[in-house]
């Protein structure tokens, strides 16, 4: 027999079906809560309660510190497979045979043209303009470009979309990232693959050859697949919900985009290197800043700790840290603020206060010291990790948009003032 959930309120009983994912996860379905009862809703600021959707992309668990996109384990994934075999998977539901993984990178590869007249719209951004502000913006005037990826509603219309943004898309990272260096800016070179053309797009010097080091695309192809997907984070649900209006995938993608540049979100790989460089120049005493992250009268956060979803390790952060040893040491380079982050992340495992509220390091913690070993300049760290997300975030929106979900439209409880006549400005 299916289990249901019953409610009583103002003296009445009311029964709720109750829903069971493949992994165990139960939810009460609420959809006919407020017709039931004649008003009553939930209320769950944050969602920390609410599942907004049924997904068949990606579960994790956050005690157990599990992650699998589509049923495959992210420690399996992140060791074999490419970012764009991970890209397929995510987005159509099963690996790629080589022949259907070739047939996706060629369509992508005729894709990848960028219309000129955009370059006109990067040059009216100054060059001290934060990378994420610029890709957002980008990628909504793609739009114009390409009024045709916006009414989507068969699969082939879909699947011509999804490919131009996993084309067009790279080269807007690059070319942000080129515009605040001065450099020209570049189309790619389809003989490579689709990482190792990302790696030449933003570092090709105009006076050079650009040889791609097996070393650095192996420890992007890796950082690309962890970012991949993470179910319905901040940036993905605001892309579930832009795409719910029908506003079609780039202009639903500029606004995950949007979500994932706060701190709290993707920018906080960002913030963890600027937190860790402050605490090396002043003086490296990891201490001092422990107890002012525990201090509630002071702002500072440790940056790159807790989650809302991980109350144990998060699984992505094992992989990073010691993808970090390992690319470091094979890349010759030594960074003081890898020790530092380990001396934080030591004195946080045994203090009370980050143990008690289960906060461990997130995916951002040592992301930011691989992407600086590799060259990566700081403020492009959320963009990488945007580039790494948007496979993860086409594939919601397809799965949302296939799934005929309605417009996602929460409701609120008013805590306002009660009707009142409008007071004319003489007597305010
Ligand atoms: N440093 C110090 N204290 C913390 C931290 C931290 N990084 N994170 C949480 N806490 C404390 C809170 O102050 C709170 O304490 P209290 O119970 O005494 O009030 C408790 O732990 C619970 O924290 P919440 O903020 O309620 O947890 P929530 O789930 O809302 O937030 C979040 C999760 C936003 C990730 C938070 O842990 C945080 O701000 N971390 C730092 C920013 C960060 O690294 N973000 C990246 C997340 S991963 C990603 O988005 C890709």
């Amino acid at each position: 027999m299916s289990k249901t959930a019953i409610l009583e309120f103002d003296g009445k009983k009311y029964e709720f079906p109750v829903t069971e994912g493949t992994e165990g996860e139960v939810a009460v379905k609420i959809d006919k809560l407020r017709g039931e009862t004649g008003g009553l809703i939930t209320l769950d600021p944050g969602y920390k309660n609410t599942g907004s959707c049924e997904s068949a992309i990606t579960f994790l668990d956050g005690e157990k510190g599990i992650l699998r996109y589509r049923g495959y384990t992210i420690e399996e994934l992140a060791e074999k497979a490419s970012f764009l075999e991970v890209a397929y998977l995510l987005i159509f539901g099963e690996l790629p045979t080589q022949e259907k993984l070739d047939r996706f990178y060629k369509d992508i590869k005729g894709q990848s043209h960028v219309d000129e007249e955009m370059k006109k719209i990067l040059d009216g951004f100054p060059k001290s303009a934060h990378p994420m502000g610029v890709l957002s913006s980008l990628t909504n005037a793609l739009i114009a470009f390409n009024p045709s990826s916006v009414n989507v509603d068969s699969e082939e219309d879909m699947y011509k979309a999804i490919v131009k943004l996993l084309a067009k898309f790279p080269v807007l990272v690059a070319w942000t990232l080129r515009k605040r260096q001065g450099q020209p800016l570049d189309y790619g070179d389809g003989s490579l693959g689709y990482v190792e053309n990302i790696l030449k797009m933003m570092f090709k010097q105009p006076h050079e050859t650009y040889e791609v080091d097996p070393v650095v695309a192996a420890a992007l192809n890796k950082l690309l697949i962890l970012h991949a997907d993470h179910e319905q984070n901040c940036s993905t649900s605001t892309v579930r919900m832009v795409g719910s209006s029908h506003a079609g995938l780039f202009a639903s993608i500029s606004a995950g985009i949007s979500a994932l540049w706060g701190p709290l979100h993707g920018g906080a790989n960002q913030a963890v290197i600027e937190m860790l460089e402050g605490i090396k120049n002043d003086g490296g005493d990891t201490h001092k800043y422990m107890e002012k992250a525990k201090d509630k009268n002071d702002p500072f956060r440790l940056m790159g700790f807790g989650h809302r979803v991980y109350k144990n390790f998060d699984p992505r952060a094992r992989i990073i840290k010691k993808a970090a040893d390992d690319v470091l040491g094979k890349l010759g380079v030594e960074d003081p603020v890898l020790d530092i982050a380990k001396g934080l992340e030591k004195e946080a495992l045994e203090d009370s206060y980050f143990v008690d509220r289960k906060l461990y390091p997130n995916v951002d913690f040592y992301s930011g010291i691989i992407y600086r070993a590799l060259g990566i300049p700081t403020e492009m760290f959320t963009v990488m990790f945007a580039l790494g997300r948007l496979p993860g975030w086409i594939s919601q929106w397809r799965e949302m948009r296939l799934r005929k979900e309605p417009i996602g439209r929460p409701r609120q409880v008013y805590i306002g003032e009660n009707q009142r006549a409008y007071v004319p400005m003489d007597q305010r």
